[in-house]
């Protein structure tokens, strides 16, 4: 089997899986957001299935998504959004602090303050911040992020998935949106406005472009009459495709890399928790081996071992070493070179290890180790 349908095999399975757990463990919710995320994912690499569950979802409405709270019973003049709508509230009870760059970091503790003295802010005629668009690759912490702040200022999160608006009938999303915004605009809340570039993808593939038109001119008109009790974040993996006109709406653009080094390190230490000290000696090679990834790519790889060596299924470094092999056979000739080199200068392992995982020659590692002044085997 090629490199590449073995990754997509992992792919689906890791998919597959993901799916029973969602269905079993966190209801209807869950599931339906999950199951939109695949119908994006799926639908240039296989376009069967994701129709499939496209229309499975179509079928299946989500059960009152707005759901009342006791607070909200003196409140008759809110609308309740339509039924088929697919946003959700979010719990934020047990939301952890993401690892964010120094950058990142300092614009959302500026959002934080500016929020929480909102009412000194307006004293002066300053109006505090009330919307913020994140943008980065999969994984990094953009989701994360808006359960974190929202916590942070102790107000409910609703999360708001534009593909399954776009992919509702398109007749009534423009009437469900408003209905939507209406209804966050009138509690204090924050609004997540996830995969927001949904509406600029469909451009293209959708019949009605009057409609959509239409729906895009709802979202800036809302983000522009945002009011300030209220907090609007946006999400997307695809900056290109966001309307200059929507960028520029927006009071803050935040964009968050993959995590470097430092921030890997740090990721390993929280998620290794109290199985660090099985991979205490690995941690230098596991920092190398997850460069390039994402936080959840990290998680998700940390959270199989620690489950592996609780059940004794694989040790550490049986469970380090398929690391490097899988992300060896990934490699270009250089690249193998420089990640032998590094195992030479910060893994215990011997040259007959290194050349089996790497298959870099003994004699190229010998030459590595001898400049190092490292041991043999
Ligand atoms: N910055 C981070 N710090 C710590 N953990 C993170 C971070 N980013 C992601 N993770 C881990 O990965 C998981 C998924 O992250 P999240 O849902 O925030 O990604 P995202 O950026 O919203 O991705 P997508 O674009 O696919 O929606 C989190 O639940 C967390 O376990
Ligand atoms: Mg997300």
């Amino acid at each position: 089997m090629s490199k590449k349908i073995a990754g997509e095999v992992d792919d689906l399975a890791g998919d597959l899986a993901q799916s029973v757990r969602l269905g079993l463990h966190s209801g209807a919710d869950g599931i339906r957001l999950f199951a939109a995320k695949l119908v994006r994912k799926y639908r240039q690499s296989a376009p069967d299935l994701s129709q499939q569950i496209d229309g499975y979802l179509r079928a299946s409405p989500a059960a009152s998504p707005m759901r009342r709270k006791p607070s909200d019973e003196a409140r008759p003049d809110v609308t309740q959004p339509s039924d088929d709508l697919a946003v959700l509230r979010i719990d934020t009870a047990g939301a952890r602090q993401p690892v964010l760059s120094e950058s990142i970091m300092t614009g959302i503790q500026q959002l934080l303050a500016e929020r929480r003295q909102a009412q000194k802010l307006l004293s002066l005629g300053l109006e505090p911040m009330r919307s913020a668009i994140f943008v980065g690759p999969p994984g990094v912490g953009k989701t994360m992020t808006a359960k974190w702040i929202a916590r942070q200022l102790d107000l409910p999160l609703f999360v708001l998935d534009l593909t399954a608006i776009m992919s509702s009938y398109l007749g009534r999303t423009g009437n469900n949106l408003r209905a939507v915004l209406d209804y966050a605009k009138s509690i204090p809340c924050v609004l997540l406005l996830d995969e927001i570039d949904a509406i600029a993808k469909r451009r293209a593939d959708v019949s009605d472009i009057g409609e959509l038109k239409r729906l895009v001119t709802v979202i800036l008109q809302e983000i522009d009459a945002w009011p300030s009790t209220g907090l609007l974040l946006a999400a997307t993996n695809h900056a290109e495709l966001i309307d200059p006109a929507l960028w520029r709406r927006f009071d803050m653009t935040l964009e968050f890399p993959k995590p470097e080094r430092r921030q890997i390190a740090e990721t390993l230490g929280t998620v290794l928790a109290s199985d660090r000290q099985h991979f205490e000696r690995w941690l230098p090679i596991l920092a190398l081996l997850f460069e390039g990834s994402s936080f959840s790519d990290i998680d998700r790889t940390i959270r199989q071992f620690r489950k592996a060596v609780t059940l004794q299924t694989a040790s550490a470094p049986d469970l380090v070493e398929g690391l490097v092999r899988r992300h060896s056979a990934e490699l270009d000739r250089p690249a193998r070179h420089q990640l032998a080199m590094q195992l030479v200068a910060h893994s215990r392992l011997s040259q007959h290890k290194i050349n089996e995982l790497t298959g870099v020659s003994r004699d190229t590692i010998r030459k590595f180790q001898n400049t190092e002044g490292g041991h043999g085997d």
